[in-house]
């Protein structure tokens, strides 16, 4: 399973994140070269980056920044940004200790579209070629060149697949968005692509067809179609972005526990921002934009997963309208059948 933890254009060269309970260090390596590595200190599994000295149970912390190498605390076994280790004071004595041996375990790790992606099956078939039939869809809005404005944080007590199902949809424009999208992009316009990999995909265009109006010039390659309308991309199980002609926004998913997830909505701007004479009041329009919309967004998560706990729920019928669901569902079971 893939799953995109950030983006590659971050400053920082080194970044913790937690895939479903494994905690993993994201490196830029002295080399360049990016790689996910355990951030479990092979000796007594003590977590190696992301301790708050301050905090009594220092367990989950995230760390962002820039280091040299990595040194646990308990016992200062240290390893290179590469993973291997170069260091462990008192064990002389170990007979046969092979430093190379204890080298911190590596996830694989892939590049598409400017998100680094990770799996924690280092056997893993590669994403690339999975998404070979994307990548002509989306390409034109340059996404490996846009660069990150501040992310919107969202603490969310419910399932994280809720959100992927609010997110991946537009059906949803019909009642929850009806003041803020339904007028400008009518659901019912929605096209949605049949799936050909592990990923659902549809447009929405403005209700009348005309160019989505934009503040600085948007990347040369869009085509009309991508000038008029909204794409939306779900990459299973639960990597998000849309894109516009000005900016994508990037739904960045932490899940913590069946219950409970956190939500980071990370907006992407391309670099032809800088003809806005204020590319700073830009980012705040765009944020206050995505905050009222993911507002609404909310009160689906929340309320959804209050009547899931019904004990006369059952799955609904659904429109043509949410056909991503029925694709991201197959896409689960097959994963469930064939692991
Ligand atoms: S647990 Fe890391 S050095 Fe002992
Ligand atoms: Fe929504």
């Amino acid at each position: 399973m893939w799953a995109a933890p950030n983006r590659s254009r971050t400053r920082a060269t080194t970044f913790t994140t937690d895939l479903f309970g494994e905690p993993v260090i994201i490196v830029r390596d002295k080399g360049g070269t990016i790689r996910a590595l355990s951030n479990v200190c092979p000796h007594r599994w003590m977590l190696l980056v992301g301790h708050d000295p301050e905090a009594p149970i220092p367990i989950k912390a995230e760390s962002c920044g820039n280091r040299r190498s990595f040194q646990c605390p308990f016992h200062l076994w240290s390893f290179d940004l590469d993973g291997k280790m170069i260091g462990a004071p008192g064990m002389e004595e170990a007979k046969d200790f092979d430093k190379l041996r204890w080298s911190l375990p590596q996830f694989a790790v892939e590049l598409w579209g400017g998100f680094i992606f990770v799996n924690l099956d280092p056997e893993a078939e590669p994403l690339a070629p999975q998404l070979a039939t994307l990548q002509p869809l989306v390409e034109a809005y340059e996404l490996d060149r846009l660069q990150m404005l501040e992310p919107l944080e969202y603490e969310c007590n419910w399932n994280w697949k809720m959100s992927v199902e609010v997110g991946s949809e537009s059906y949803h424009h019909l009642g929850l968005h009806q003041d803020l999208l339904e007028e400008f992009m009518p659901a019912a316009l929605s096209d949605i692509e049949s799936p050909a990999g592990p990923y659902s995909i549809y447009r929405n265009p403005t209700a009348d067809g005309s160019p989505i109006p934009t503040a600085f010039t948007p990347p040369a390659g869009l085509s009309e179609q991508q000038l008029s309308c909204l794409t939306l991309v779900t990459i299973f199980p639960y990597t998000m972005f849309f894109s516009m002609p000005e900016y994508t926004a990037y739904l960045q998913l932490i899940p913590e526990s069946f219950d409970r997830h956190r939500l980071r909505y990370i907006p992407l701007v391309h670099p032809n921002v800088e003809q806005f004479p204020e590319p700073e009041e830009f980012a705040n329009i765009v944020r206050a934009t995505l905050d009222a919309v993911h507002q609404q967004d909310m009160v689906a998560g929340a309320y959804c997963w209050a009547g899931a706990q019904s004990q006369v729920a059952r799955p609904g019928r659904r429109s043509h309208l949410e056909s991503q669901l029925w694709q991201m569902h197959n896409w689960l079971l097959d994963q469930i059948e064939n692991p």
